[in-house]
């Protein structure tokens, strides 16, 4: 119904069901990208031309669109990044470089591990796991032990895992995190092609969004900071578009948002990042999840029927990621198989190599949809993956 927005499926045959890993592009983000180069392209915030204003202009109203999309208080709390990694990094090495013990999950994605290991090595800051059960569910007693015994840590979970689609349940976090005086940053990577996500209703301190995975171009993100912090986080780059006034001894800073986004930024990415909220808006995430958890029932039970299928999760509390192995195959070998077949989608530890470790896996299979995705590419998934299994003799 939805695919006609988008013209990767006019141009290609390709059954596509990757969109844990980036979604496609409708043609109202591809064209306002084009026409920013084409027709008014000028650098942001600097020079006051009419094409200059323009392109500021635009760039700011994404800034706009995208603080009342997750209802956030103030323009000033988005701060425009190259994607979630950024975001998490420019976390880590600005404020949360302060605090003694950082707290994540067990089903992180490698940017939200990674950078705290790099803090731990350089800094020596503790961190600590919050264990899940064998159906993924978030340990909260385990999570409150960890509070109790590290107060005024500083909380690091993500929203929907994008290796298995379970969602988190953020609202509860927060508030235990709170109690203890923790303060809490969300991986909302997976979060806004799936579910509305306020600002208000969470509570959350920080949380990271990234553009190429909510129907927006690649490179291009942000992080939502909560109005208090605003003043005494330190940004970590510098340089042009940032400051107030510089001599040869000194420089000072302009406020939120412009201190913290240091050079050219990725001015076309962010119009075309306002354009995918635009057109999310006009779609409304009631119809979307609608269309999609039906075609993710729809795809579960096509699944279980297909003998020596083994799940990691039950579907309830996932959104938009399936992901499986067949009983003594190899991921890969399927992967390449359904390749050949015009199915895209993922195989391997899908950058969460210690929840694969834990699980005994070295990675899955996994399927992710988006709201375009319909029954017709469940089924033609099916035929491949029952095809595959056939030529592995499975
Ligand atoms: C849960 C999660 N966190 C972080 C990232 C990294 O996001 P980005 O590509 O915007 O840097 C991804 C991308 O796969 C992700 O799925």
């Amino acid at each position: 119904m939805f695919k006609k927005d988008f013209p990767y499926f006019n141009n290609s045959k390709t059954v596509y069901l990757d969109n844990a890993a980036t979604t496609q592009k409708p043609q109202c983000v591809i064209d306002s990208q084009i026409e920013y180069y084409e027709k008014y392209c000028s650098n942001t915030h600097r020079s006051n031309f009419g094409h200059a204003n323009k392109a500021t202009i635009n760039f700011e109203k994404t800034r706009t669109l995208l603080k009342e999309f997750i209802n956030a208080s103030k323009n000033e709390e988005i701060i425009f990044t190259k994607g979630v990694t950024e975001s998490i990094n420019f976390i880590a090495n600005s404020y949360a470089k302060n605090f003694k013990t950082v707290i994540i999950s067990s089903l992180e994605h490698h940017s939200n591990i990674v950078p705290w290991h790099m803090q731990k090595r350089t800094l020596g800051n503790g961190l600590e796991v919050v264990r899940c059960n064998n159906n993924l569910d978030f340990d909260f007693e385990h999570f409150e032990q960890i509070l109790k015994n590290n107060p005024k840590s500083f909380v690091s979970v993500t929203h929907i895992s994008n290796a298995f689609g379970k969602i988190y349940d953020i609202k509860k976090i927060t508030e235990l995190a709170h109690k203890y005086d923790a303060v809490v940053m969300v991986d909302g990577a997976q979060s806004l092609a799936h579910l509305k996500v306020d600002m208000q209703d969470l509570d959350v301190d920080f949380f990271a969004i990234s553009a190429h995975k909510t129907f927006g171009p690649t490179g291009v993100g942000a992080i939502y900071v909560k109005e208090k912090y605003l003043k005494e986080i330190e940004p970590y780059q510098t340089g042009g578009a940032t400051i107030d006034e510089v001599t040869f001894n000194t420089s000072t800073l302009l406020d939120s948002p412009y201190k913290f986004e240091a050079g050219t930024q990725n001015i076309a990415g962010i119009i075309g990042f306002g354009k995918a909220l635009e057109y999310l808006n006009i779609i409304g995430y009631e119809n979307i999840q609608i269309v999609e958890n039906d075609v993710y029932r729809y795809l579960d039970e096509e699944l279980r029927k297909i003998p020596k299928i083994i799940f990691y999760n039950d579907i309830n509390d996932s959104i938009g990621s399936r992901s499986f192995n067949f009983e003594g195959l190899v991921h890969d070998d399927i992967g390449i198989l359904l390749d050949k077949m015009n199915i895209a989608l993922r195989v391997g530890h899908h950058c969460a190599q210690p929840i694969m470790k834990q699980l005994n896996v070295k990675g899955t299979i996994r399927v992710s949809i988006a709201f375009y995705n319909d029954y017709n590419d469940v089924s033609e998934l099916i035929t491949a993956l029952r095809k595959a299994l056939q030529m592995l003799d499975a």
